[in-house]
């Protein structure tokens, strides 16, 4: 891993050996963008790389009269509106004089080993020996501003992360419109773009076109990163394969209003950028602030989108997620939700907790409806102490229950919520989002708290901490099941009202890093309605999230296939639920509910009293198989092998890092009797020359006839005109453990 510097023409260039990023001072003082991708040899000049065959064109301007340099040809590191390049720039100030700026001018950097931390927002981290960051100073002495372009390059992953921050070293203040944290000039747009798309239980599916002239754009401006874009995109060479050639990835760590976007200009450059939605955002910079912008996560890959999936599972388990939680094996959890509803007592819960104790579960949830006088979703948040109606003894009693019984107790929230029909609201009705003059917008019945406001803060702090204490918690699923509307907050002055939807995420923010702070061992789930803010962000506080509302097994295959493009296995929230599925009212067998949910952190959302004895002998079973294999989906790598977007058939697996162990889940959705073709799987990632043993069915293998001939599937999946099949009908199955030798 290295930071070349070349002080004679100003170049720069990151590279690891995987990849290389290269950019340099330009005529006019700015950062020209030379080089991201697959790493070169560092030579002492690459000025060749910038675009000198400019094209005449009467619209083109010229840096001072230079008609071989103009802004709009050139390819930058961070676009300014207003001296010749007319694509949308990354920046956009306000100031009393209505300068908007003369663009900025390089003035120094800075090269350090690891990479600082952020304060208040959530980042990647590294030690000295794992990156290495430099920060470029560059300066604007129209608005008196020094902009500050930060990149680490970590040395173990083709991964760029970027972050921005903005001084104002003035006597006035400045209004910040826009601050993008990253922008690349592709120099071609021969691209997809790839992007997960959704809604409300059906989060995460995977949208793919290609480039085209203009701009196109993902967004959310909800006060969530939303269920409806996920912050990332990807650019996919068109020839370019879930295995194969070059793939851009980018995610923005951050849990608010988001934009990232292309635009195509007319000679087919591709401007990527990816930062706070400018929507609504106007922040205020007094003399001698700066504000910290938050990071965009670059991936570079030549393998494909798996090869994109991998760098950021791995850069997220190794870097993102807090300490404990990288080795911390994640217990298999029972959540009330599904079972009960709002519908249940302490001796109800008690019973599913023994119940599930006898399964092997390790954790018992209780979901929502514990608190206040909760009986359906009209009331009572805000008021976190326990409803008395349904657990007279208290939460401490029923917790001391349920860890008797030899099982962690874990419990949900929606902090930042309430309801007017709560105390909560009877004394602090100031404390809502909005003018509460106004007719405010309703969502699930509830308002939003003001999470602007430190007092705020601090208030849920001391309840949430309160009961983590009494009861000794182990688990919080926090929850937020709307979106922000009326966006104002009583406590910020008229011309900062631009700055709430930020001040909030920060105050969420700031909850949960007291929250782990006090409490390291505490394993948040973070959660929005399902998977409503699925992003980077909130990995940083919480190692796991609920990936969807929607547990079907066959629309699982789905959220969960796209959600894997960015997150790791191991952060995806999947459990079994009961059958017909409450969601889509389809039923499916508990091995498929469970082949599913096992490529996830696991566990179960039905009621184990209404079981079976056949049903509780599988439980035991999958519980066992998810204990034994739980390191590995854990640790290891994550193939996509047949895409439920393109198919019938969805087929995953996860290898281990020695390429000794694997775990494979093959899915068919409808059955095809006596199909064409032969059912075989071809495998990814094993050793060509180890010999695996397929412990359900005793067969064995060599790792390259797996991967380059295929793994037969059984006759089962092909159809119910066999009297052998053990399976028939829709929505079938297998998990296989490979054992190598
Ligand atoms: C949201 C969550 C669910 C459940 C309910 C409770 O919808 O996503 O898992 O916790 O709230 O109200």
């Amino acid at each position: 891993m290295n930071i070349f510097v070349n002080e004679e023409n100003k170049q720069f260039h990151l590279t690891n050996g995987k990849i290389s990023y290269i950019f340099n001072v330009l005529k006019n003082g700015s950062l020209g963008h030379l080089y991201f991708g697959k790493s070169i040899k560092n030579r002492d000049d690459f000025s060749h790389f910038l675009r000198t065959d400019i094209p005449t064109a009467a619209s083109c301007h010229f840096f001072q009269d230079d008609p071989a340099y103009s802004l709009e040809t050139v390819n930058h590191e961070y676009p300014v509106y207003g001296k010749g390049d007319f694509r949308d720039a990354a920046i956009e100030l306000e100031t009393k004089d209505g300068r908007i700026g003369n663009g900025y001018v390089f003035k120094d950097y800075k090269i350090s080993h690891g990479k600082p931390k952020f304060n208040g927002l959530p980042a990647t981290y590294a030690n000295e020996k794992e990156a290495s960051t430099i920060t470029v100073q560059l300066v604007d002495e129209s608005t008196h501003t020094n902009l500050y372009l930060s990149y680490t390059i970590f040395q173990h992953y083709p991964v760029i992360t970027r972050s921005v921050a903005l001084e104002n070293v003035g006597t006035d203040d400045v209004y910040i419109k826009k601050i993008m944290s990253s922008s690349i000039d592709f120099p071609d747009s021969d691209y997809k773009m790839i992007h997960l798309a959704g809604t409300w239980s059906r989060e995460r599916h995977i949208e793919a076109h290609d480039l085209r002239p203009g701009v196109q754009s993902i967004a959310s401006i909800r006060g969530a990163s939303s269920h409806h874009h996920n912050p990332f995109i990807a650019l996919k060479r068109k020839t370019a394969t879930e295995h194969e050639n070059e793939v851009y990835g980018f995610n923005f760590v951050y849990s608010s209003n988001f934009l990232a976007q292309v635009e195509v200009d007319h000679y087919e450059v591709a401007r990527v950028m990816v930062g706070i939605h400018p929507h609504q955002f106007r922040w205020k910079l007094a003399a001698n602030e700066c504000f910290q912008a938050p990071e965009v996560v670059m991936v570079y890959s030549e393998k494909g989108l798996n090869g994109m999936s991998q760098s950021f599972h791995d850069l997220y388990r190794n870097h993102l997620i807090s300490e404990p939680w990288k080795t911390v094996e994640r217990p298999i959890l029972i959540n009330n939700w599904e079972a009960t509803y709002f519908d249940f007592d302490e001796e109800k819960l008690v019973r599913i907790a023994e119940s599930a104790r006898e399964l092997g579960i390790e954790l018992f949830v209780l979901d929502d409806g514990w608190f206040g006088k909760r009986n359906d979703d009209t009331s009572s948040l805000g008021d976190w102490y326990a409803d008395e109606e349904k657990l007279p003894k208290g939460l401490p009693s029923l917790a001391k229950k349920v860890n008797d019984l030899g099982m962690q107790f874990g419990l949900w929230f929606e902090p930042e919520m309430i309801n007017p029909n709560s105390q909560l609201y009877q004394s602090h009705s100031e404390w809502v989002v909005g003018r509460r003059e106004e007719h405010l917008t309703f969502g699930r019945n509830q308002l939003v708290l003001d999470f602007s406001r430190e007092e705020v803060v601090q208030y849920l702090f001391e309840k949430m901490r309160d009961i983590i204490i009494k009861t000794q918690l182990s688990y919080i699923k926090w929850d937020m099941n709307r979106n922000i509307t009326d966006a104002f907050s009583v406590a910020l002055k008229i011309d900062q009202q631009g700055e709430f939807f930020h001040r909030y995420i920060l105050g969420v923010y700031a909850l949960y890093e007291k929250l782990t702070t006090e409490f390291p061992n505490v394993l948040f789930e973070s959660c929005a309605g399902g998977g409503g803010r699925f992003d980077p962000g909130m990995f940083y506080y919480a190692p796991q999230a609920w990936a969807s509302d929607n547990t079907d097994a066959v629309e699982r295959l789905k959220i969960q296939y796209g959600t894997s493009l960015v997150y790791p296995i191991y952060s995806i929230g999947s459990h079994v639920s009961a059958s017909p599925n409450h969601q889509t009212l389809r039923a499916t067998s508990l091995e498929m509910r469970a082949n599913t949910a096992y490529f996830g952190t696991f566990g179960y959302e039905l009621n184990p009293l209404e079981l079976n004895e056949e049903e509780r002998s599988i439980i035991k079973d999958q519980i066992r198989l998810y204990t034994t294999h739980r390191s590995l989906i854990r640790d290891g790598d994550f193939y996509r092998l047949l895409s439920p977007f393109e198919q019938n058939e969805t087929a995953w697996m996860i290898v281990s890092k020695d390429k000794k162990e694997a775990l494979v889940g093959y899915y068919k959705v409808l059955t095809t009797p006596n199909s064409k073709k032969q059912q075989i799987l071809s495998l990814k990632g094993l050793d060509d020359d180890v010999l695996y043993t397929i412990e359900e069915t005793k067969q064995s293998f060599c790792g390259d006839e797996l991967m380059y001939r295929g793994l037969p599937l059984s006759i089962e999946f092909n159809g119910v005109n066999s009297n052998k099949a053990e399976r028939g009908g829709d929505y079938q199955s297998v998990v296989y453990f490979l054992k190598g030798k």
